[in-house]
């Protein structure tokens, strides 16, 4: 029953444990990380379902190029694939993709996708926005570095938010973080100030729409305060 769940606007996922949940099966890492991006598909169709308007995930951090070059390559070739595959979706649900993170390291054909989908996404209002190269400090000094080339000498939050990626959507209101891992990784810092936070053991390929109702369900009854009383 979901009909009086109080529904996060904007959900952000740590699509975290593909590497586990294939070692579980015996499987090589890119393996899970397939699996992974698989259920991407079904996690958005479920959020959006249930009414929520902004979806963030998770994909690749600044600090994942330190994984190696095969693995790298493995995680930007699904990211490609599923730009591919997915644009027709995003188009007939009507859902914008934004990417957010630095795209200068990312090879052409990525690029060249992501510019594509974004631009024929643009005027809709639901989002999908996936963080590939993307750290929350590189955001936020980049941000910083950006108003200092615009010769500002101070700035009001809604203005240093419109040098973040993410200028055109609302805060975060529930992050959630599967295998089991308790931190934020670098994630959105700035958007997630006043988020709720979900963690479970469940491995991301395994993370269905039960598991989505599950995290909705405890966001429901958490009682936010945003610093009042
Ligand atoms: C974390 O699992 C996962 C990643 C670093 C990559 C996430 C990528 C995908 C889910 C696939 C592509 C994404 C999209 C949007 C299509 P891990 O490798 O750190 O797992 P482990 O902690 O068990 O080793």
């Amino acid at each position: 029953m979901t009909e009086n769940l109080s529904i996060p606007r904007h959900v952000g996922f740590i699509m975290d444990g593909n590497g586990r949940w294939a070692k579980q099966k015996n499987k090589p890492r890119n393996f899970g990380h397939k699996k992974g991006a698989e259920n991407v598909e079904k996690v958005v169709s479920a959020c959006f379902k249930l009414g929520v308007e902004y979806i963030s995930l998770y994909a690749f951090s600044t600090e994942n190029w330190a994984r190696p070059e095969q693995e790298v390559n493995a995680i930007m070739d699904l990211l490609q694939k599923f730009l591919v595959k997915y644009k027709k979706t995003l188009l007939t649900n009507e859902i914008r993709l934004i990417v957010s993170g630095d795209r200068t390291r990312l090879n052409d054909a990525l690029i060249e996708k992501i510019l594509d989908v974004e631009k024929e996404t643009s005027h809709f209002s639901k989002v999908l926005n996936i963080a590939i190269n993307y750290g929350a400090k590189q955001e936020i000094l980049s941000a910083v570095n950006a108003i200092l080339k615009d010769g500002l000498e101070s700035v009001t939050e809604t203005q240093f938010e419109d040098y973040l990626y993410t200028k055109d959507i609302p805060p975060i209101d529930l992050v959630v973080r599967t295998s089991g891992e308790q931190r934020i990784s670098n994630f959105f810092l700035w958007q997630s100030a006043y988020a709720e936070f979900y963690f479970t053991d469940v491995l991301w390929p395994d993370f269905n729409e039960q598991e989505v109702e599950k995290a909705i369900k405890s966001y429901s009854l958490r009682n936010r305060r945003f610093g009042k009383l």
